[in-house]
């Protein structure tokens, strides 16, 4: 397995390139189940959950090609309205086929994604509103079974608001009959990516001044060409980094005011930031970072997917920080890392208090998930040494040529595999 290899101690400096949202492009690429013209998608980044996602589809019946971050998703015969345990497993978004399969065939089989490293991650928010669709759900040896005689439209309030079963409900939604009403939805700008794409297809979604998602239901949808948004995780974690090894560093192509509530506390933090329409320009800065008490929450809130890169950048502020991780309830497994690479953190329930070092030291640590395991690569960054990372197909999920982008803006970085690499 891929290893990285980071020699520390050097600072960020140049323009880094964002890629296509990964978040939003894999719920758009599940979308091109509602119909059997062909979708064209542009900036669609390539990662190992893009091309999990295009295994399904091609499991389910469709054909794909994928060039130059550019995916064609064309019909190739009969779709099949189950999955296996093995494509499930590999990634939770594969249940998202569940919606567009009830809605176009009024039975979907999908195995019941268990929990994984950041939580349990329960689907009962997903399953509730296909209920009140007028679906059954029955859980047999591992899988549900989802079917409706006949679909209904439905007023759906969520009771959490949920990214993933805000997709599921809209994509089923959009080839409902009747008018559905989506009540405390995830407002995510995945969701309005989403949102553009179902539209340009054909549906009838909109936004009402209270927040909710009316759906007005059509009898089907068409082909669409769609270039998915600027990925804002990817867009943090790249500041996060030029912040916390004190570079200089335009991150571009990117949508800022998706980063609003992180770019408020770069600025409280100290960090001096430009900030254009489609870019963010990190200015270096060598004075003390700021301790700051955050909370993730839902968007617009602070992200759960910064908070770990965050929990990096407080390891070097001047005082203690504090963190509360209120989406996920395991979503600190990248504290003891950072601890072994000489951090001071502590952390109880859902409660991190992060003590600020003046150095990080190199050391041979594993990435336990996606965004964890950026956390760890920006410690390397900054700290003296050589650090060693394992277990880099987490990191692979979620963020695109990233020993690219990273060597481009001066890091020291190879990815190595001890089984078939000398070193
Ligand atoms: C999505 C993102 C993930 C991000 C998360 C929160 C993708 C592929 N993943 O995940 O990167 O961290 O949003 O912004 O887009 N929950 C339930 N029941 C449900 C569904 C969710 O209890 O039926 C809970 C979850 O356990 C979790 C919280 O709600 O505690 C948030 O989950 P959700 O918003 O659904 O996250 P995902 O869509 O899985």
């Amino acid at each position: 397995m891929d290893r990285l290899l980071i020699r520390g101690g050097k600072k960020l400096n140049g323009t880094v390139e964002i890629s296509g949202s990964k978040n939003a492009a894999l719920p758009i690429l599940v979308a091109t189940l509602l119909t059997d013209e062909p979708c064209i998608l542009h900036r669609v980044p390539n990662l190992r959950d893009v091309r999990t996602t295009l295994k399904i589809l091609e499991y389910l019946g469709k054909k794909t090609t994928y060039q130059n971050n550019t995916v064609t998703v064309e019909a190739n015969g009969k779709l099949k309205n189950d999955l296996p345990y093995e494509l499930v497993k590999q990634m939770r978004a594969s249940f998202w086929v569940a919606g567009p399969l009830l809605a176009r065939f009024h039975e979907a089989q999908i195995p019941l994604p268990g929990g994984c490293a950041i939580g349990v991650r329960p689907v009962d928010i997903h399953l509730k509103g296909f209920e009140k669709m007028g679906a059954s759900c029955q859980t047999e040896s591992g899988n549900v079974l989802i079917r409706a005689e006949k679909l209904n439209s439905a007023k759906i309030v969520l009771r959490f608001p949920s990214v993933g079963a805000t997709q599921n409900l809209l994509m089923c939604a959009c080839l409902v009959p009747g008018e559905t009403v989506l009540e405390n939805v995830a407002k995510e700008p995945e969701i309005d990516d989403v949102i553009a794409f179902l539209n340009k297809m054909g549906a009838n979604i909109h936004a009402d001044d209270k927040g909710r998602l009316i759906v007005h239901g059509v009898n089907a949808l068409h082909g669409a060409e769609h270039t998915v948004v600027a990925d804002r995780i990817e867009s943090g974690s790249y500041m996060l980094a030029a912040a916390a090894t004190r570079g200089e560093v335009t991150v571009k192509n990117c949508v800022p005011e998706h980063n609003a509530i992180l770019l408020e506390d770069l600025q409280e933090a100290g960090f001096a930031l430009d900030i254009g329409e489609t870019f963010v320009h990190v200015h270096s800065y060598e004075g003390d970072i700021k301790p700051l008490r955050i909370r993730t929450a839902p968007y617009p809130g602070f992200a759960t997917d910064l908070q770990a890169p965050w929990m990096t950048l407080m390891t070097l502020c001047c005082g203690t920080a504090e963190i509360d991780e209120d989406i996920f309830e395991n979503r600190f497994m990248h504290a003891p890392e950072l601890v072994r690479m000489g951090a001071d953190i502590a952390t109880e329930k859902s409660l991190a208090r992060i003590t600020g070092v003046k150095t990080l030291s190199a050391a041979h640590v594993q990435a336990s998930d996606l965004r964890g395991g950026f956390a760890l690569v920006m410690a390397g960054l900054c700290a003296n040494g050589e650090t060693e990372i394992e277990r880099v197909y987490h990191i692979d999920r979620g963020y695109e040529n990233l020993e690219e982008k990273l060597t481009r803006l001066g890091a020291d970085i190879r990815r190595y595999n001890p089984d078939r690499d000398d070193f």
